[in-house]
């Protein structure tokens, strides 16, 4: 089968980097969460008190940042690194989560992370997700997804994530962030999320993983055997 560029574009919390890294595994291809790049900016913006308003500050921030996805000797699944230090877990605290948004709105922090972006799918057989993926890095790839699910089903499913790290995390607190998001993703002036023309929805409201894997590999099969 011909390698293709798979991208899974939506709203936060409704299962994009599940399906992702499923789908990479199973096909053999590259997984890459895009999220992970905006969220380890956000993290060095936050540790090194920058002033992201301040588009020098920002310029700047950014020559000093390098990004690599590493993956652990382990389980196999890439992690982020952060000028050499694997952030991958401290990157998903709601500090983290309550600037990001913010942080992704920004042109020049787009500019550096979708460069990076097209050169990690330059030989295809990529699977990458995140917001503007099948819209602005990859608008010729061979298959897009655009996944969605009900508020509330997504609103439960972060919070026990984020629950299972740390206790003290309300329902209330992980509503509002994930709704705060959503609202700065799909407005921004820059890359806002939205589904492409082209894109087949994915609502897995009331999917197990299991099946919406099924539903995801089928259409991968049927489109890189014809290409
Ligand atoms: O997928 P995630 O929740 O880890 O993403 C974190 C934030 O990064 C999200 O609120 C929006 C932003 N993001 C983006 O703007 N574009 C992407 N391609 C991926 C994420």
């Amino acid at each position: 089968m011909k390698k293709i560029i798979v991208t899974i574009d939506g709203w936060s919390s409704c299962g994009k980097s599940t399906l992702a890294k499923q789908l990479a595994h199973k096909l053999g291809y590259i997984y890459v969460d895009s999220g992970a790049m905006y969220r380890a900016i956000t993290l060095y913006f936050l540790r090194n008190h920058i002033d992201w308003t301040d588009p020098g500050q920002v310029h700047q921030a950014l020559t000093d940042i390098t990004l690599e996805f590493v993956p652990n000797s382990k389980s196999g699944q890439s992690e982020i690194y952060l000028n050499g230090e694997n952030v991958e877990y401290v990157i998903r605290d709601l500090v983290v989560a309550e600037k990001v948004s913010e942080v992704a709105a920004i042109k020049e922090v787009r500019a550096f992370a979708v460069a990076q972006q097209q050169q990690m799918g330059r030989n295809k057989g990529i699977v990458m997700d995140g917001r503007d993926i099948g819209t602005v890095v990859f608008p010729d790839a061979e298959l897009k997804i655009f996944m969605t699910a009900d508020n509330a089903v997504r609103v439960e499913r972060r919070f026990r994530e984020l629950y299972e790290k740390n206790p003290n995390v309300s329902l209330e607190e992980v509503k509002s962030n994930l709704e705060m998001r959503d609202y700065i993703d799909s407005h921004r002036e820059v890359s806002p999320l939205r589904q492409a023309e082209d894109a087949i929805v994915l609502d897995n409201t009331n999917l197990t993983p299991a099946e919406q894997f099924k539903k995801a590999l089928t259409l991968v099969e049927g489109i890189a055997r014809s290409e």
